[in-house]
């Protein structure tokens, strides 16, 4: 637990610890860092996937299947990331990226956004192995704080 604890926490000092990095990355750093940071996504996506078809019950409710994809969700949630969240990798300043300038602006809340979701995400590893109402309503608010960081700080699709 107090694992989890610190990686909420290192989620949540994302901006302030990545600030200390600033500069003197190369392109190639840039963009290899972008690359990371997408491939953490594709993991959560995964693992929501897989909850998320039970939660809308086009795959039978299983919670074994369901505790691990929660289960990796807090473990994928609980990776040391400011070396792929470098200032300068943003979307203006680098190619295939949608991460926008904002995550590492003045007052950003790009950690906020973080705690959110890693509290909404150990709320669906409690619920998930219990029962499909459980998961579901855990669903919810776990989609939700995805969509409430990528509105603010991921460009949209258009
Ligand atoms: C704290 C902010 C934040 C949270 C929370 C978050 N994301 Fe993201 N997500 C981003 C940003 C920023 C990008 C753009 C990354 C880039 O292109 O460099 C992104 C990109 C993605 C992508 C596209 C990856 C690619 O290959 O280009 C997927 C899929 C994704 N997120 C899924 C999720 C899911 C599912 C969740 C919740 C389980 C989630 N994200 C939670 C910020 C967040």
């Amino acid at each position: 637990m107090r694992n989890y604890m610190m990686a909420g926490l290192a989620v949540g000092a994302l901006s302030v610890a990545t600030l200390a990095f600033a500069d003197g990355h190369n392109e190639k750093q840039l963009a290899s860092a972008a690359k990371a940071r997408q491939a953490h996504m594709q993991l959560y996506a995964f693992h929501l996937g897989t909850l998320g078809a039970m939660a809308k019950e086009e795959a039978p409710y299983d919670a074994e299947a369901a505790q691990t994809a929660a289960d990796g969700l807090v473990a994928i949630a609980g990776l040391p990331q400011g070396g792929y969240w470098l200032p300068g990798s943003d979307n203006e300043s680098i190619e295939k990226t949608r991460a926008l300038p904002a995550i590492w602006a003045d007052g950003s809340e790009v950690g906020t956004k973080g705690k959110e979701f890693y509290e909404a995400v150990l709320a669906m590893q409690s619920a998930a192995g219990t029962d499909l109402d459980a998961l579901k309503a855990a669903m919810g608010p776990l989609g939700e704080s995805c969509g409430a960081c990528h509105k603010d700080y991921r460009q949209s699709d258009n």
